[in-house]
């Protein structure tokens, strides 16, 4: 297991000051920026673009951004969001006619590559790909939209995917996102998680320090 990182979705940020925002979440003691792409298409919602997460860049945001594409075809915006300054980039296999291309994309580009799996998606995709893969993303909500309840079944498949990851020997993170909030983080953790997005858990609270401190005590336990 690696340190915990914990990843506040923007989805749920305050949008018309989002620099702000991502700086004083991180400011408050978030890891990493997860950064949710929609295109009304793969999921029925529609986000941010490559030119977004520049922004961010150049607004002086020097975290891990963590892309989680949830866009059908993917490979197009593999350069664009590695260039735009993403450091891991994440896709639905779903989602990709070529799932080791896509990832062989990304390791290209300079980013760290990770798969998605859906509430009903097999772990399966790993199987001939976990040498490529450097984050397991495991959707505890079906993806669209922030707020929704954590599904209780990404509990047993956290506790699969975590022997699968430990059993190939490598530093392979295992993230998991929607619904995660105080009360279920250690939960979570127990079942194999190591990295946790938390979007309406953390940005619907005035003190941001303070839910980032809550989760880090839980995660202590
Ligand atoms: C859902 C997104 C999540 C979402 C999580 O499709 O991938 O990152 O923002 O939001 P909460 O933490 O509110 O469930
Ligand atoms: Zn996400």
């Amino acid at each position: 297991m690696q340190p915990f990182w914990i990843a506040p979705s923007i989805l749920s940020a305050d949008l018309a000051r989002l620099g702000d925002d991502v700086a004083r979440v991180l400011q408050a003691g978030a890891d990493v920026v997860h950064f949710d792409v929609m295109d009304n298409h793969y999921v029925p919602n529609l986000t941010f673009g490559p030119m977004l997460c520049s922004a961010l860049r150049n607004y002086g945001i020097t975290a891990p951004i963590d892309v989680h594409l949830m866009v059908e075809p993917v490979d197009a915006l593999i350069p664009q969001f590695a260039k735009a300054g993403a450091s891991i980039i994440t896709f639905h296999p779903e989602a990709s006619r070529h799932v080791d291309r896509s990832l062989q994309l990304i390791h290209e580009h300079g980013c760290q590559a990770g798969l998605v799996f859906n509430p009903a998606t097999p772990l399966s995709y790993l199987d001939y790909v976990l040498d490529k893969v450097d984050v397991v993303l495991l959707m505890s909500v079906n993806p669209g939209f922030g707020g929704q309840s954590f599904i209780p079944a990404t509990l047993d498949k956290l506790a699969t995917a975590r022997q699968i990851i430990d059993r190939s020997g490598r530093a392979i993170r295992l993230e998991v996102d929607g619904g995660v909030k105080v009360e279920n983080i250690a939960e979570i953790a127990s079942a194999g998680a190591d990295m946790f997005v938390a979007g309406s858990a953390i940005f619907s609270q005035p003190d941001y320090a303070d839910v980032i401190a809550k989760m880090r005590a839980e995660l202590a336990k």
